[in-house]
């Protein structure tokens, strides 16, 4: 495979940018034509921000999986396609190659078919990290059905909503999932989220850790079982069903400033020329090279940079189904050394963590195989991006630090390896087709360098975000409506005196938790549902390794004289209505909440008293009852 739209020189980019903003049409056009279309669109793009409406490539044709797979098969089928390391350093390996992907996608998609999953219907998908969860993923996608792939830490509750929430018919998971020295029960999880569910048609199960499990009759089949059906069928092949451009792919859920979680609904070819352009180019990809994106598929850096970016490019990716420290914290590095890996693409919350366990778990390692090193999810801090150079780039290997969002498809803002300048904790430029700018709080652009906004995007770009899931109106109020025309992205941003952006964290309600968005009004919801809470208040913290830590503040009716079990119950109730993921770093129980006379919490103040920077708490004046503001401060203080 080559790569004619491969970005080589600082030039290179410089043209391409100019191009993509002075005739995006022509531009997009032109890299879309490396792709292979059942039929050719009608129109590039269409667009307005308002309702919003925006369709790239319309009129056209194709599958996203014949571009991941049957159109490499005659250069590449016996290249692997997914490598597959398991948590367990002592299980063996697995390798598929294209052609095998390409022949197990088609046998699941038979049992996709034959368990009676049509076009344009909503299957969920709850698994661990193993070869099986690409493939349901790439089978959904062969036959036309939307994917909706949940993370393994959602519990019972939290799948139910989006299960509800996508009008889900069928559900594809496994018995258990290995992560570390945890052994989680993917089905069990499942069996809690349908006690009263009505919409479910089918639930298939992969056996992974043969946990035993309950199995419905009528309802709950074996993967195992339907493949051998498939073969006595004589393994039938699968065309790649024929897709519109602006078809759905999938959605994702994410969190947003209210409780309710979002379904970002990405459509077919947008997102698929997109994910493969940014990957092509961010990375610097050449055929025949290992990446390993560390992320889980249930977050969209997998769907983007494990399945479909690579996939599209030919590329070898690489899954790991475990976890960076388990056995011990020397474990991706053990990985690289394996599979001689060329891109590393990991998390800041995941570098700071090993960095906390010194050089020990790295000594003896060969990573001389690595060229490239990616950061994604968060902000990386100058220390631990000097460390990942130093001591896992040996200063040989450029860094990209990529800002993106679900709601963005690919990378929006970062260097491209080894092309364009790179700056530590920067992202800093966008990418061919990105037109960032800065607004203050009027809605004002900022212009010029230097200076500090809100960051938000002119243009669409073929990855964009087209709606959240059965609700336009709510893609429209939270990304469009903010300022006008523009997408507002959430994100504050500074541009620095030579133009590049360095993103600066939410500006909103949310919080990035070791890289996981949270809103806190999720996390408040589901404090409040706990027995004898009557009100709660979720704000962010710094914390050294999860980058932002939960603080909660809490009032309760009565703790029975036992704080401690209090909270541990409270944590049980998070864990139980979101997942652990969700769990409060500290809980503190409060008389009251600092509110203004209109009744609204001035969460700066508790952000402050979270923070521990009590000397400058700012104007309070204006609270209901400033009192209380020092009782807190003495209650954080014991
Ligand atoms: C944050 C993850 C700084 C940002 C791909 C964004 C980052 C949110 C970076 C999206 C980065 C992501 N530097 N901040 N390189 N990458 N973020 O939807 O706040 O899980 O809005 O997508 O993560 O998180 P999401």
């Amino acid at each position: 495979m080559n790569y004619p739209y491969q970005l080589k020189t600082l030039e290179d980019y410089q043209k391409a940018y100019q191009q993509s903003v002075q005739d995006p049409e022509a531009f997009w056009a032109s890299v879309a034509e490396n792709f292979t279309w059942q039929k050719k669109w009608d129109k590039v793009l269409d667009w307005n921000f308002t309702e919003p409406k925006v369709e790239w490539f319309k009129g056209a044709q194709l599958n996203i999986t014949e571009n991941c797979l049957d159109r490499h098969l005659a250069t590449r089928g016996h290249e692997p396609a997914i490598i597959w390391e398991s948590n367990d350093p002592e299980e063996h390996h697995r390798v598929l190659s294209y052609n095998e992907l390409h022949f197990k996608v088609q046998q699941f998609a038979n049992v996709l078919l034959n368990n009676g999953v049509q076009k344009g219907d909503r299957v969920c998908i709850y698994m661990g990290m193993i070869p099986e969860l690409s493939i349901a993923t790439l089978a959904c996608a062969r036959i036309g059905a939307i994917h909706s792939v949940i993370f393994g830490g959602f519990s019972a509750q939290a799948i139910a909503d989006r299960l509800d929430d996508a009008g889900a018919e069928f559900i594809v998971t496994c018995d258990g999932a290995f992560r570390g020295a945890k052994d989680i029960p993917l089905k069990s999880v499942i069996d809690d989220a349908l006690v009263g569910n009505k919409t479910i048609k089918r639930v298939i199960v992969c056996t992974r850790t043969r946990t035993p499990v309950s199995m419905l009759k009528g309802r709950d089949v074996w993967w195992e079982d339907e493949i051998k059906q498939v073969e006595t069928m004589g393994n039938p092949a699968v065309a790649p069903v024929a897709m519109d451009a602006e078809d759905i792919l999938f959605i994702l859920y994410t969190s947003g400033s209210t409780g309710k979680p979002k379904g970002v609904v990405h459509t077919t070819a947008g997102y698929m020329v997109w994910t493969n352009y940014t990957f092509v180019n961010v990375f610097q990809y050449q055929p025949g090279q290992v990446h390993f994106c560390t992320a889980d598929i249930g977050w969209i850096t997998g769907h983007s940079y494990i399945i479909y970016g690579p996939l599209s490019a030919g590329a070898t990716t690489l899954m790991f189904e475990g976890v960076p420290t388990w056995p011990d914290a020397g474990r991706f590095w053990e990985i690289v050394e394996k599979y001689k890996v060329d891109i590393l693409y990991t998390a800041p919350t995941a570098i700071r963590s090993l960095m906390s366990f010194g050089l020990g778990p790295i000594k003896g390692k060969d990573l001389s195989s690595l060229k490239v090193l990616g950061s994604v999810g968060e902000p990386i801090n100058e220390e631990a991006w000097h460390w990942y150079n130093e001591q896992i780039g040996h200063k040989r290997c450029p860094i990209v630090d990529t800002w993106w969002q679900t709601e963005t498809g690919g990378v929006m803002i970062s260097n491209l390896a080894g092309i364009t300048p790179a700056k530590p904790s920067y992202a800093t430029l966008p990418l061919p087709g990105i037109q960032p700018c800065l607004v203050d709080e009027n809605g004002q652009e900022i212009e010029g360098n230097g200076v500090n906004g809100n960051l938000c995007i002119k243009f669409p770009w073929p990855g964009i975000i087209r709606s959240t899931y059965n609700d336009h109106e709510r893609c429209k109020q939270t990304y469009f409506s903010t300022y006008e025309n523009l997408y507002f992205t959430g994100d504050g941003c500074l541009r620095d005196e030579e133009g590049l952006y360095r993103i600066t964290g939410r500006v909103d309600d949310v919080l990035n938790v070791s890289g996981h968005r949270i809103g806190t009004a999720e996390v408040e919801n589901a404090i409040n549902m706990h027995a004898g809470v009557i009100e709660s208040a979720v704000v962010g913290f710094p914390h050294d390794i999860k980058g932002q830590g939960i603080f909660a503040y809490v009032i309760i009716e009565d703790t029975h004289g036992d704080e401690k079990r209090s909270k541990q119950d409270i944590l049980q109730t998070v864990a139980r209505i979101i997942g652990p993921i969700a769990k409060p770093d500290q809980i503190l129980f409060v008389p009251g909440l600092p509110k203004t006379r209109s009744g609204k919490i001035m969460r700066r103040i508790l952000r402050k008293i979270a923070e521990g920077d009590t000397s400058n708490l700012g104007d309070t004046s204006t609270l209901l009852d400033p009192s209380l503001v020092d009782v807190i401060i003495g209650l954080n203080n014991d």
